[in-house]
């Protein structure tokens, strides 16, 4: 079996365009603001994609870059002044913080219909309890979406089918466990202490590799035909790698999205959905 590659720059570019058109019709503009503590160079990058495309696609945004050396009450006096500034929408505080900062007083103090990222324990209790997929105005966390979108582009239905997320981040893989659960699926969440790791995936119809470790997911470990959805962004030697060995997968998986032009890209297109969808809810 060689598999097809799924085309998440392309997907994501569908989305931004939807949104870009949507927002061309709005008398305002959806506002996001985005807050860096620090310097580390991936969030920076991550941070810079999000202004970018916030300007791309219409909306208005704020990036508030603040010294690694930031306190706590600094910060969370910030993030009540986006609470209540009627141009902000969203809000989204990159993580990881440095340790003087506690990131789950953070998270409390976001107003939980300005929290685009689905952090804040309102919107997780929403997603464990309420979520099913004709629900498409909900708040949903970013990453776990995008890999949901990527599902769906495939064609392969969810329900009944067995689904391994390897790795248990509170970014991916235990939003994203919820969500293949609330849509019907057999879901086992995999993880550094899993006794047989290759036996639980070689189980799966879906896999949901999420777990930081370059190369980790080998092709003897897929079953024929699975749809695999790499998260991983690992630079090794300077070159951005995911968390599947890529030419060992692809030659068993029915379906691979590729690092990069996979999951990041739709990372992003669904912070823009989430940012129109509370703009549109606190118009109401
Ligand atoms: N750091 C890595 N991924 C994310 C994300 O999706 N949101 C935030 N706020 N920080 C992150």
């Amino acid at each position: 079996m060689v598999a097809v590659i799924i085309d998440g720059k392309k997907i994501a570019q569908n989305i931004r365009g939807k949104i870009k058109n949507e927002v061309a019709k709005l008398t305002s503009k959806p506002g996001l603001a985005v807050v860096l503590v620090g310097a580390d160079p991936a969030s920076q990058v991550y941070v810079n994609s999000k202004e970018k495309a916030c300007q791309e696609i219409g909306f208005y945004s704020e990036v508030h870059r603040l010294p690694e050396t930031t306190g706590e009450a600094e910060l969370l006096a910030l993030i009540q002044k986006l609470n209540v500034d009627p141009k902000i929408h969203g809000v989204l505080v990159q993580l990881p913080l440095p340790k003087q900062i506690d990131v789950r007083k953070v998270i409390l103090a976001i107003n939980p219909d300005k929290d685009v990222d689905c952090f804040h324990p309102q919107n997780t209790g929403n997603l464990v309890n309420y979520f099913k997929a004709a629900d498409q105005t909900m708040i949903l966390p970013c990453t776990p979406l995008g890999c949901l979108k990527l599902l769906e582009s495939t064609g392969v239905s969810l329900s009944g089918k067995k689904a391994v997320v390897v790795g248990r981040s509170n970014i991916v893989g235990k939003p994203m466990a919820i969500l293949l659960f609330q849509l019907d699926c057999t879901v086992t969440v995999c993880h550094s202490r899993t006794e047989d790791l290759a036996n639980e995936v070689r189980q799966a119809d879906i896999v949901i590799a999420a777990t930081g470790q370059p190369g980790l997911i080998t092709g003897g470990m897929i079953k024929p035909g699975a749809v695999v959805i790499d998260v991983g962004t690992n630079r090794v030697n300077g070159k951005l790698t995911g968390d599947v060995d890529f030419a060992g997968v692809s030659a068993a998986a029915g379906f691979l999205t590729p690092v990069p032009g996979g999951v990041g890209p739709m990372t992003i297109a669904m912070l823009m959905q989430n940012t129109l969808n509370a703009y549109l809810a606190q118009k109401k």
